[in-house]
């Protein structure tokens, strides 16, 4: 197969964290999430487990009860941060977007909770790795389909710190992991560009950590 390496190269470098730019008006129908969904689920998971699970919240109260949350979990730190924060630099910039997305949680047309099948019981790297190894990717997977049709969304975790509050609303299982939590919208605008990045040779080693790539 020939892919379109200009079309997956612009997918790949500029699907970028959104919250200033989701669309609160426009509807995100069932049919666009599940066809992004299926595509999210052919992420490697960890033994082909297949654990993934993903919960989809539309109803307002709901949404604003995990707004709320979120904010509670992670507000202070994040007006406390963004206050701190040079304006004009880029952590800055997220800093500020990131305090927009915690005040706005709530009106965002979908939240979605992606979920996986087991808890840490004995943490460590190898475990770690594992549960949420088996549902990172997808979730990436799932905000590149998103951009692929139009629509945005921002990785966070900041609800995590309450999560059993949030299994209690939703009703999930204690059996289960969620991952984060993730805001999906269409984008105001399409034209998002790649960030500024370090040079991959400068944090790529041959061999041996002493030795840089180049
Ligand atoms: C593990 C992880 C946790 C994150 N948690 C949050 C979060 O709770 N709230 C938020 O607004 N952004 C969150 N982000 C988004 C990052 O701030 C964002 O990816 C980063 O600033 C880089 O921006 P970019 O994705 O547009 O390149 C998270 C990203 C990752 C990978």
């Amino acid at each position: 197969m020939d892919f379109d390496l200009d079309q997956t190269d612009a997918l790949l470098s500029t699907t970028r964290a959104v919250r200033k730019r989701l669309d609160f008006e426009r509807d995100v129908p069932n049919e666009v999430l599940l066809e992004c969904l299926e595509l999210a689920v052919q992420a490697p998971t960890g033994s082909n487990r297949q654990g993934w699970r993903w919960m989809v919240v539309r109803d307002a109260d709901k949404k604003e009860a995990l707004a709320e949350m979120y904010r509670r979990a992670g507000g202070d730190y994040l007006k406390q941060a963004a206050a701190d924060a040079d304006t004009g630099s880029q952590t800055g910039r997220v800093l500020d977007s990131a305090n927009f997305l915690a005040e706005k949680l709530g009106e965002v047309p979908v939240l979605v909770i992606p979920m996986i099948v087991g808890r840490l019981e004995d943490p460590n790297v190898n475990s770690a790795a594992g549960l949420l190894g088996s549902i990172i990717p997808a979730m990436w997977s799932f905000q590149l389909a998103l951009r692929s049709r139009g629509l945005g969304s921002c990785y966070t975790t900041l609800h995590l710190g309450l999560e059993a509050e949030a299994a209690e609303l939703l009703g999930i299982p204690p059996h289960m992991t969620q991952a984060g939590l993730l805001p999906v919208a269409y984008t105001k605008g399409t034209d998002f560009k790649p960030a500024k990045r370090p040079p991959v040779s400068e944090i790529t080693y041959l061999d041996t950590y002493k030795n840089p790539i180049v």
